[in-house]
């Protein structure tokens, strides 16, 4: 059996993986949030567990055996670190120190906390894994107003590297990072809410109607990364 753990489900992109990955039976759906959309409530059950967890509290987080016990019949494991937050958006010296400690937690400690803990949990039953991080364009360039995202999405793709460079020569650990690139979702939403100087763009792809369905990303995501 195929167990999928993935962070940030209630909507947006992770919402989308769930979908697709639902429709698999020969997968198991672990999903990490502090929120669930209405149907993934109704549909939650031995096919689809959801565990509660608040990404930006770091001792909430499930520990190794938890998550041993949780993957205790899967013969492979894909961890998914999708959950992100783009604010505080603005300029350093203004951002809120709540904020921004937040954007730490979610964007760059949980993801490497949970890979941590999965890994020194995994059962040796397990033959395959995955660990796939989502990151950002933004992640390799600057843009007003972004520090925090940008900064905490280029970090964990170097603890990526790391994990990637750590198991080079053993084939049952793949590691990918990968640019979702936009999409419609409530991230976006967020940025066009902000002030900062290249706003212009993303209210034009809006207004043009150039957002791609969250669906359509997590499909080609699945297709290009997951699949093989
Ligand atoms: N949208 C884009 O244009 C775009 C472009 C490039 C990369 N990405 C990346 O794609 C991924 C998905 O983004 P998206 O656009 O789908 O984002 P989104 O619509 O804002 O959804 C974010 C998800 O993360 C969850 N989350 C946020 N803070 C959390 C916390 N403290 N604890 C638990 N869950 C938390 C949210 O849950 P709640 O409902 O509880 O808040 C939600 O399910 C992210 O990694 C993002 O950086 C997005």
């Amino acid at each position: 059996m195929r167990y999928v753990v993935i962070t940030g489900v209630s909507r947006g992109l992770g919402e989308a993986l769930v979908n697709q990955f639902e429709a698999d039976p020969d997968t198991t759906v672990v999903a990490l949030g502090r929120s669930f959309s209405d149907a993934q409530r109704i549909a939650a059950g031995p096919r689809l567990v959801l565990v509660h967890c608040d990404l930006a509290e770091p001792a909430g987080l499930p520990h190794a055996t938890e998550l041993g016990e949780l993957l205790a019949e899967a013969d492979e494991v894909i961890l998914i670190h999708n959950a992100a937050v783009v604010d505080p958006i603005g300029p350093i010296g203004d951002l809120s120190v709540d904020d921004l400690s937040t954007a730490v937690a979610v964007n760059l400690t949980a993801p490497m906390l949970l890979t941590n803990s999965l890994l020194a949990g995994l059962p040796p039953t397990v033959g395959r894994v995955l660990v796939m991080f989502v990151s950002s364009g933004a992640a390799h360039r600057v843009i007003d107003g972004w520090a925090a995202y940008s900064a905490t999405k280029r970090g964990a793709e170097e603890f990526f590297a790391h994990l990637a460079k750590q198991y080079e020569d053993d084939p049952r650990v793949r590691v990918e990072v990968v640019n979702p690139g936009v999409m419609d979702t409530g991230m976006q939403e967020t940025i066009r809410a902000a002030d900062f100087a290249g706003r212009q763009r993303f209210l034009d792809l809006y207004e043009n109607d150039e957002l791609p369905d969250p669906a359509a990303v997590a499909a080609r995501l699945i297709a290009e990364h997951i699949r093989p």
